[in-house]
């Protein structure tokens, strides 16, 4: 059944140990746990392997606020969840924990490796500190005047008002939004990790690996392998929720440094518990067989997986990632998941409304294995499940199994007109959608048998069969014989998405599904159990009422951030998110005080086409664009977002711009207007804002 004997070593990323698990993580659970069930199914060796991530200063804080101790919230956290993720089964074959021994252990033994490579060095960081609170403060921490402009409020490295850019210590009358002390300036050795010396080996993988979507390839190339790596700064100074470095005291790893080890850690308990070595997987053999290693993660965290991690591992001597596969972020009714709307929704408030393997096969029926962000609609949600899961594939058993009941399946299988055959033909098809995480076409293929099965049963109707009295009898079972095998044929390929369909199917008929290849027999002479209705419609109401738990449940919840890195910390990939829509950005900055349309109609806002862009050498933040607002209507403005941008590429897209401003004169010449763009707490991005395309230069926004 296997010949290929395949060993496939399957990890999520680790989630925070500081927030519950929401529907946008279990995009990226439920999508692993479906390709793991698949390959499991298929006959092949694979386990799931995943942790908490639990260090870090958001821990650090979080715990202090809630007046316990960091492990345990922790330990907390970890039950809370466990009870999420087996409520929407997915099955980790191990759950590790990165503040775990092995994990202390293994990242000794990275370190060690990158110590012995000359890899590590030190230098001194200025970082802002928290004298009240004790803590350094990453720049997203502190808010003061804008040394420049004096506009108020204003983050730690850059101004949204005017767009100068400072360091933290220039701003007028900080704070630390942690507890509101002025913050001192305090220097601190750092250690860092000279990736830059492994840029050629990262090149080539990034390359020529085939472990990366072309498309993130290409990102990394632009954005990252283009020129010298910066140094990694893989240390924070004590206090720090993590594990001290072992030749450097006072010195703790960063929680990004020891996370992805924690895929290693978790390794290392399974192999313990199940008497396998470690080695097979991570240090095979030159020459002998090599197991693949699948890392799902999501578009947020690839700079971490595609360049740090690969570089850690080829440093210490261990194995690369066979794929990276990269997902996109959730939105929810077509925006990103709010808490007011109450689509901000975590996975225990799902399951207290809702049925998990809805949402397992909703997912499924929308991942095709690229970046882009998923919607969940939850109109289409509704409609889409009902109609194909309770009116296509449960159908199919409501209205013949009880013809069965007390016969059982036909003796022989009869002639179904090819409908077996066929279905069974397709299981190649939909055997390699599963395998490139393409599971929305494998979920229309089997849609299709669905759909030609049912148009099977309309049109012998067995109910006319059933009435028609002992005459018809044979022809009864033989209608619905067939009718059972074509079901119980969808429920085997529906097995890694719907796990307890599957179950009760093979309570129904057959027994359990344990392998991908039932789907190529039918079943003939074997007793069929009682029909128990096995997946009920989703209603309305029941969205509703979730959602309004939703809404109540958030008004209640706390929110730390979640620790981005300073200045070191990579800027994201594509049109990135934070990792929730998690309200820190408006409590960070509250909202203005009422405007009228009057006011807001004062504003001229534009479309305008950026068509040249320039570094200013001498600012830090800022670049020089020129724009368009259609015609022979030229600006020139000076916009903060050097460091996010690449000027090249800026070139040729459209932007908003203020474009009635009074002009102001720069350092570096006369800005007439500013390019809209938006910044906030949650991701240190300064995101440029973009219109639908159709729209021109010179449209105003209304
Ligand atoms: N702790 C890090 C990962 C360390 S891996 C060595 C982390 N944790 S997280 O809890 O923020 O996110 C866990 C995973 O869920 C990430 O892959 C992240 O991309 C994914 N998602 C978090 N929010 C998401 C959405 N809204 N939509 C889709 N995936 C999302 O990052
Ligand atoms: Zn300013």
């Amino acid at each position: 059944m296997n010949p290929s004997g395949r060993r496939i070593l399957v990890t999520s990323a680790l989630p925070y140990a500081n927030g519950h698990i929401h529907l946008g993580h279990l995009v990226e659970y439920i999508q692993t746990d479906v390709f793991v069930r698949f390959q499991k199914l298929r006959g092949h060796r694979a386990i799931y392997l995943c942790a908490d991530d639990t260090h870090g200063t958001a821990i650090m804080i979080r715990a202090r606020q809630e007046g316990r101790s960091e492990r345990e919230l922790v330990a907390a956290m970890r039950e809370a969840h466990l009870a999420d993720f087996g409520g929407f089964q997915i099955a980790f074959d191990h759950y590790g924990s990165t503040d775990s021994d092995a994990n202390r252990r293994l990242c000794g033994e990275v370190w060690k490796a990158l110590r012995s490579k000359g890899l590590v060095t030190s230098r001194d960081v200025k970082q802002l500190f928290d004298p009240v609170a004790g803590v350094f403060l990453a720049d997203r921490f502190v808010r003061g005047g804008c040394p420049k402009c004096h506009a108020a409020d204003q983050y730690g490295d850059s101004c949204e008002a005017c767009g100068a850019a400072y360091t933290p210590a220039d701003l007028v009358d900080p704070k630390s939004t942690l507890s509101g002390a002025v913050p001192e300036v305090r220097s601190a050795e750092h250690l860092f990790v000279t990736i830059e010396s492994m840029h050629e080996f990262l090149a080539r993988w990034t390359r020529e690996s085939d472990a990366l979507d072309p498309r993130i390839a290409n990102y990394l190339a632009g954005h990252f392998l283009g020129e010298p790596l910066r140094d990694w700064d893989v240390s924070r100074p004590a206090p720090y929720f993590g594990f001290e470095i072992p030749d450097a005291t006072g010195h703790y790893w960063y929680v990004w440094f020891d996370a992805p080890i924690g895929y290693l850690a978790a390794t290392s308990e399974w192999c313990e518990a199940h008497g396998e070595s470690f080695d097979a997987w991570w240090r095979p053999a030159a020459g002998g067989p090599r197991p693949e290693i699948h890392h799902f993660i999501g578009k947020d965290i690839t700079y971490f997986h595609t360049l740090f991690w690969p570089a850690m591992l080829e440093a210490a001597g261990l194995a690369l990632p066979t794929k990276v596969r990269v997902h996109g972020f959730l939105t929810v009714n077509g925006a990103k998941m709010s808490k007011s709307r109450g689509t901000f929704l975590l996975a225990r408030t799902w399951l207290d409304h809702l049925d998990p393997s809805m949402l397992r096969y909703y997912y499924a029926a929308k991942l095709s294995g690229g970046i882009d962000d998923i919607d969940l609609d939850l109109d289409e949600f509704l409609q889409k499940v009902n109609a194909d899961l309770v009116g296509k594939v449960v159908n199919l058993a409501s209205r013949t199994a009880r013809w069965l009941e007390a016969t059982g399946l036909s003796a022989g299988y009869p002639d179904d007109g090819g409908l077996f055959a066929r279905a069974a033909a397709d299981g190649d098809a939909i055997a390699e959608a599963f395998e490139d995480c393409d599971f929305a076409r494998a979920m229309r293929l089997v849609m299709a048998a669905a759909d030609r099965a049912n148009a099977y049963v309309d049109s012998e109707q067995p109910w006319k069969l059933a009435k028609a009295g002992p005459d018809a009898a044979a022809r009864l079972q033989d209608v619905a014989s067939v009718a059972m095998n074509l079901f119980r044929q969808i429920a085997v390929y529906l097995t890694p998405v719907l796990p307890t369909l599957a179950e009760q199917v093979g309570q129904l008929v057959g027994g359990p599904i344990r392998s991908w290849d039932e789907s190529k027999r039918p079943l003939a002479g074997v007793p069929v159990g009682r029909f128990t209705p096995l997946l009920k419609r989703v209603e309305k109401t029941q969205i509703d009422a979730m959602l309004a738990a939703s809404r109540e449940e958030a008004g209640k919840q706390q929110h730390t951030p979640q620790e981005g890195g300073p200045m070191t910390t990579p800027p994201t990939p594509p049109s990135p998110q934070p990792s929730a829509d998690s309200g820190e950005a408006l409590s960070a900055e509250p909202l203005a005080t009422q405007c009228t349309i009057d006011d807001f109609t004062k504003i001229d806002l534009r479309v305008a086409r950026i068509l040249a862009a320039e570094e200013v050498p001498e600012a830090k933040k800022l670049l020089k664009l020129t724009v368009s607002l259609g015609g022979d209507a030229t600006r020139t403005v000076f916009a903060g977002i050097k460091g996010f941008h690449d000027p090249a590429a800026l070139v040729g897209r459209l932007v908003v711009v203020v474009a009635n401003l009074a002009p102001r004169q720069m350092k570096f010449g006369l800005s007439e207007g500013m390019v809209v763009a938006a910044s906030g707490a949650g991701a240190s991005g300064v995101y440029l804002l973009s219109p639908d395309s159709g729209a021109l230069p010179g449209m105003r926004l209304h």
